[in-house]
């Protein structure tokens, strides 16, 4: 289990006020001159050496990505940084901790990261329905402005930033990067088909980067303590501490910061307080939030928690939203109340998504009720297939990959419901 010396988040649960005082009494915004005058190469070399991925879900590695930002500023145009607290993926909960708990670590990092890349401001763009978030986090933005952390001159250390927050309106799409872009651009929030990829053509058409709220909270505490110690915790390629956000039928369901790789079943046991009616009632687990396929309760149990363990299950850690069901859950309804999600929440420009969520939706209702043909189970398979990998970004392959997990997964569960519907109706018509 992590040492509780080692945690970032140490005020995650808001037992200590987060405002500035305490921050700093925290340890955040101690000497960040200091970590700024190391210079921007420096700081990229020592993110790329944490072994930091993208904690948005993708887990692209974060150093790397800022090293696709120019160095030079071409046509005198600047470049972005752009955080995405639009957190809306089913399951997701630990950047709203952050942002109400600990906002002071996301404005700290939003400057070195800033100053790393070489960019001219940073624009946190938060959920819309994050209304109380987004009060806190204007209070610690505006702390940070009336100290002289960021602005003109920030930190004193002669480079000027500006941090400023636009609220997002409720629509899930815009947490893809480009979607995102887009509605900060004032349009409609329809993502972008990439390449070109944000550090060519962003924000304005500008070099932008585009990071979670936690890849970049967790900044300044890796640059004080150093690559090689962020980089002990976990294993090969999934490097770090984590915040696991785990819901559903556990004992107790709560948000918390763990080392990487952590077995599933030691993550449940030492937080969750185990299963509700214990580890024979575990029916399956969604480890990633909605968009990753679930994993059935005898494969999850030893997994560790990490990008390249539970992708060797065929699903994925994507934000760690660990979603938990025990066996009373109607898993062939959870998943069509996802399909659901996917089909509401489809921006609608490529017709894969557009009109195959729909088709993915009307289907799961029916294979829900069992009023469907044996044959339509291959058919909904065949229909995912056709969505996953033709779309423009990937939403479309997240509503395809929750129903091929439950196929793979709970077909007899599915055939059985059929039997049973088609029974019923025989005896009726008798
Ligand atoms: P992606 O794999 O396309 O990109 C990941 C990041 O790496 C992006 O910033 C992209 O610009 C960058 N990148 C990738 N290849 C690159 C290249 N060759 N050159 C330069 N940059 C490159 O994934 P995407 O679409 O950004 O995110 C999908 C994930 O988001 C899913 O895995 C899902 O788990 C997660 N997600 C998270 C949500 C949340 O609420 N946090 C909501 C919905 C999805
Ligand atoms: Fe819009 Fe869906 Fe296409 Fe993404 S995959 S761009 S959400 S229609």
């Amino acid at each position: 289990m992590l040492a509780d010396k080692d945690r970032i988040f140490t005020n995650v649960y808001g037992f200590q006020d987060w405002g500035l005082k305490a921050a700093q009494a925290r340890g955040d915004w101690d000497n960040t001159k200091a970590l700024i005058e190391r210079g921007n190469e420096a700081i990229i070399e020592e993110m790329k050496a944490s072994g930091l991925r993208g904690r948005g879900g993708a887990g692209f590695p974060t150093g790397l990505k800022w090293s696709f930002m120019p160095k030079e500023s071409k046509d005198g145009r600047p470049s972005f940084l752009v955080i995405n607290a639009d957190e809306s993926e089913p399951g997701s909960c630990k950047d709203r901790e952050i942002i109400r708990h600990d906002p002071h670590k996301l404005v700290e990092g939003a400057l070195i990261a800033g100053f790393a890349m070489r960019a001219r401001a940073a624009y946190i763009y938060i959920r819309g329905e994050y209304i109380r978030e987004a009060e806190t986090l204007q209070k610690a933005i505006d702390e940070a402005y009336d100290a002289g952390f960021i602005g003109k001159n920030a930190s004193g250390t002669g480079y000027d930033f500006d941090v400023f927050m636009h609220r997002g309106a409720g629509a899930y799409i815009c947490g893809e990067e480009t979607a995102m872009i887009e509605s900060l651009e004032g349009k409609k929030g329809q993502p972008r088909l990439k390449p070109p990829f944000p550090a060519g053509a962003g924000l304005y058409g500008c070099p932008t980067t585009v990071n979670n709220v936690e890849s970049i909270a967790v900044v300044p505490t890796i640059l004080r303590r150093g690559a090689s110690w962020f980089s002990s915790f976990g294993r090969e390629g999934n490097h770090g501490t984590k915040l696991f956000q785990i819901s559903g039928h556990v004992e107790k369901p709560c948000v918390v910061e763990e080392a990487m790789s952590i077995p599933f079943e030691e993550l449940i046991e030492k937080h969750c307080g185990g299963i509700r009616g214990g580890w024979d009632n575990l029916l399956a687990v969604i480890p990633g939030g909605s968009s990753v396929p679930l994993v059935p309760a005898e494969q999850i149990r030893q997994a560790p928690m990490d990008f390249d363990g539970l992708k060797e299950l065929g699903s994925g850690l994507g934000t760690a939203a660990v979603i938990v069901m025990d066996k009373s859950t109607d898993i062939v309804r959870a998943i069509s109340r996802l399909s659901y999600f996917y089909k509401h929440e489809s921006c609608g420009q490529c017709t894969p998504c557009r009109e195959g969520t729909g088709w993915m939706w009307r289907m799961m209702e029916r294979l829900r009720t069992g009023d469907a043909a044996i044959e339509e189970i291959d058919m909904l398979h065949e229909v995912t297939k056709q969505v996953e990998g033709h779309t423009i970004c990937a939403l479309g392959d997240a509503a395809a990959w929750p129903i091929q997990g439950l196929i793979r997964h709970f077909r007899p569960e599915l055939e059985k419901r059929i039997h049973e519907h088609n029974a019923q109706f025989a005896e009726a018509a008798e």
